[in-house]
């Protein structure tokens, strides 16, 4: 099994990588592949509405040539779980994450759902304000996508500024452990 982990800051070490991380570690000691994309660090850049994916139908984003995001579709496809993380900017998703919604979404949509039935989790950390809103942004895109989001004993949001910080919100962290227990669940139902 295998889980795809995007992060959506800009901070590869700030606190949605710890999220993240708190997340992954027990699935990693389970035995589950997990795969890293950073986007910040890639090539990816916002969809240009250009549609030729509608026509291509070959589960790739035509927008523009040899950017980061066929290589992050097919890491997409691989995967059981979708793991997405993105701390809050102004009441929503980063830049970021949205370009990822926006072209991965979109080629999934017009193309035969290879999102269909994959599990979605998303994490959210905000230093005061907008984490639910963003939260339910992300959780919306798993579901318009045919996927399967599993709960835990809270909304999987946290509160901190400073890179790191979030390892001080004792709910945060229990809230990511016991979604990495559900995820581990619902995976093994799935084998
Ligand atoms: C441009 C920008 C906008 C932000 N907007 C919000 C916001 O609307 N609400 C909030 O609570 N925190 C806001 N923050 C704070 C971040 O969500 C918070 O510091 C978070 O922990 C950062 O996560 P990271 O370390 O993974 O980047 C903002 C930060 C930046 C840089």
């Amino acid at each position: 099994m295998r889980l795809l982990s995007v992060n959506g800051s800009p901070r590869k070490n700030g606190n949605t990588a710890s999220m993240l991380g708190r997340v992954c570690g027990p699935l990693a000691s389970a035995g589950v592949e997990i795969d890293e994309v950073y986007l910040h660090g890639l090539e990816f850049r916002p969809c240009t509405s250009c549609t030729v994916c509608m026509k291509m139908k070959d589960r790739h984003c035509h927008g523009y040539k040899g950017d980061d995001c066929n290589d992050v579709i097919d890491r997409a496809i691989a995967a059981d779980v979708i793991l997405l993380g993105s701390p809050v900017y102004f009441g929503s998703v980063t830049g970021q994450i949205k370009a990822f919604m926006d072209r991965v979404g979109f080629v999934n949509r017009v193309n035969d759902l290879f999102l269909n039935r994959k599990i979605g989790a998303a994490v959210t950390p905000a230093r005061r304000a907008g984490e639910l809103l963003t939260f339910a942004e992300l959780n919306m895109w798993f579901l318009i996508n045919g996927m399967v989001v599993p709960g835990s004993s809270y909304w999987n949001v946290g509160h901190a500024l400073k890179e790191g910080e979030i390892e001080k919100d004792k709910e945060a962290m229990e809230t990511c452990d016991e979604l990495a227990r559900n995820l581990l669940w619902l995976l093994e139902k799935l084998r």
